[in-house]
């Protein structure tokens, strides 16, 4: 995994909590590294499942629910570091289909040792969209708080649920009226 979602989340640990919640997470999750990633650099994720463990106990606050507000936190960073994803987007479904083809192969060029998760998209109707998301990585909560931070990104009103398990997860994004 990219050093680069290791910096975000230690600094959202740090924003969101404290500096030392921070320190206190890394050091009970033994961090190899004591929070220090280059962007570039690659890094274990299991390193990133224990810092989300250790703060999970410490805060009271369920893994999953962390890795969420962590995936929200993440589309609009990305948002601020990779706008050129962003311009010319005024539809969500169309941005969100291009996940796969028109984002992450180019993730895949800036950076070759990303590792990167299978999204598939269909949509059953025109107001459904199901994102299949399948990888090596148990990361399905995190593909579910990037899919909200779309939802508040594109200010949609929109149903979200997910079904599977956290390697092969469908997310289903129903558009509803406000
Ligand atoms: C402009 C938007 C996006 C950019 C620039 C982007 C870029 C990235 C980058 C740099 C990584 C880290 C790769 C690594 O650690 O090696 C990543 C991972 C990931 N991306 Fe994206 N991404 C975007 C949108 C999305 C969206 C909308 C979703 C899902 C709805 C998504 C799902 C994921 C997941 C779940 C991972 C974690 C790795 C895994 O599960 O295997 N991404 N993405």
């Amino acid at each position: 995994m990219l050093g680069i979602v290791f910096s975000e989340f230690t600094q959202m640990v740090e924003d969101k909590f404290s500096m030392d919640t921070l320190d206190d997470i890394l050091d009970a999750s033994q961090n190899p590294h004591d929070g220090s990633y280059t962007a570039v650099g690659v890094y274990e994720h299991k390193e990133l499942i224990d810092l989300v463990v250790a703060l999970s106990e410490k805060t009271g606050v369920p893994a999953d629910d962390l890795v969420q507000a962590f995936g929200e936190h993440m589309l609009a960073r990305f948002n601020e570091l990779y706008p050129m994803f962003f311009q010319d987007q005024d539809d969500m479904f169309k941005f969100l289909e291009g996940i796969e083809k028109r984002i992450h192969s180019e993730v895949r060029k800036l950076y070759p040792s990303a590792e990167l998760p299978m999204i598939d998209w269909e949509c059953p109707e025109p107001n459904i969209m199901q994102l299949h998301y399948k990888s090596g990585r148990p990361f399905a909560a995190l593909a579910l708080g990037l899919a909200k931070g779309c939802i508040a990104h594109f200010n949609e009103s929109c149903e979200i649920t997910m079904e599977g398990s956290p390697t092969d997860a469908i997310i289903t994004l129903k558009r509803v009226p406000r």
